[in-house]
């Protein structure tokens, strides 16, 4: 009787770790595919309209733009010589904040991406090979579940945001977004 027992509690065990196996081969895939960041040059494009908010001189003209540039100042070359980095400009130290997607494999950026643009609509909006065609600007839902476009959220702007940043400024979200304000300005009321 004994045996039995142990015999259906080995099996028992043996069938949990073989389920577990199957499930976690057939995990449907929640991952987006890769899209490339494909840099500023495309959103311009159509983003740049004095009906669109002119967002792209907004952003040329805003610090995100500047990220790259800043790590070359005194500010920084301080920064980085107590933290014995020769070249900020060139330290994934510094560059995973600094710029777009640094870490994303290099088949993900496509030739138009450059490091020097700094922090781009990419950056928050997602990597924009896909969605930044029509079909899908006109329809942001589905850009979203098809073509990652972003929803620039709290937890976007804080893998940036955080206190791995040697110049951390505590970063509230509501009042950081109002700071960085920008697209289609609200339709004009008909009086
Ligand atoms: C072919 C023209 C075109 C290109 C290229 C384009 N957009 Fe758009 N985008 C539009 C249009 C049209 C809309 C619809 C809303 C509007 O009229 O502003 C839109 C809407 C958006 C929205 C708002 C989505 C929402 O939730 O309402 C975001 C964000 C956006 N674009 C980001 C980008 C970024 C980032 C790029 C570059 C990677 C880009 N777009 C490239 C035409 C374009
Ligand atoms: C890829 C990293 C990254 C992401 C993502 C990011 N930021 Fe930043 N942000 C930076 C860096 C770097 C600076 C400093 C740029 C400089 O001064 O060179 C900055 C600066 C700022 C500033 C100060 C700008 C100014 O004009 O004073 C605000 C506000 C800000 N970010 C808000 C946000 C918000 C809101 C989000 C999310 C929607 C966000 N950031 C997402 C990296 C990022
Ligand atoms: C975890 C992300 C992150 C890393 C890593 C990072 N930064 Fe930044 N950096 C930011 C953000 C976000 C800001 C804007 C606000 C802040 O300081 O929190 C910023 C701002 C700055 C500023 C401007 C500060 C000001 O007061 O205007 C300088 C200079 C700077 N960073 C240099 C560097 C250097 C040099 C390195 C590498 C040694 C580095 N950063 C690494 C995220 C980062
Ligand atoms: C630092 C992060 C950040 C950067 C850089 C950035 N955006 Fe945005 N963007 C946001 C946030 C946050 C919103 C507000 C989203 C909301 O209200 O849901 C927004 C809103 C927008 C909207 C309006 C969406 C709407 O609902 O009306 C458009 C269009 C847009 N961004 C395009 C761009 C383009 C084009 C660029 C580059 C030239 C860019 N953004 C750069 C974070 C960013």
């Amino acid at each position: 009787m004994k045996k039995l027992a142990l015999v259906l509690i080995l099996l028992g065990v043996f069938l949990l770790v073989l389920s577990n196996f199957v499930l976690s081969q057939e995990k449907p895939k929640t991952e987006q595919k890769a899209f490339k960041y494909i840099g500023t040059f495309k959103c311009k494009l159509c983003h740049n309209t004095p009906q669109k908010g002119k967002v792209y001189d907004w952003w040329a003209a805003e610090k995100h733009s500047k990220a790259y540039g800043t790590l070359a100042n005194e500010q920084s070359k301080n920064i980085a010589k107590g933290m014995g980095i020769a070249d900020a400009q060139k330290s994934e130290k510094c560059l995973v904040c600094h710029v777009t997607g640094y870490n994303a494999p290099a088949a993900q950026k496509d030739v138009k991406y450059s490091m020097v643009e700094g922090v781009t609509c990419e950056a928050c909006h997602g990597p924009g090979e896909a969605y930044q065609a029509m079909k899908y600007m006109k329809d942001p839902i589905l850009a979203a579940k098809e073509a990652g476009l972003i929803k620039p959220t709290n937890e976007v702007c804080i893998t940036c945001h955080n206190k791995k940043s040697p110049t951390y400024k505590a970063f509230k979200f509501e009042e950081a977004v109002k700071l960085i304000k920008h697209g289609p300005p609200p339709p004009v009321k008909a009086s």
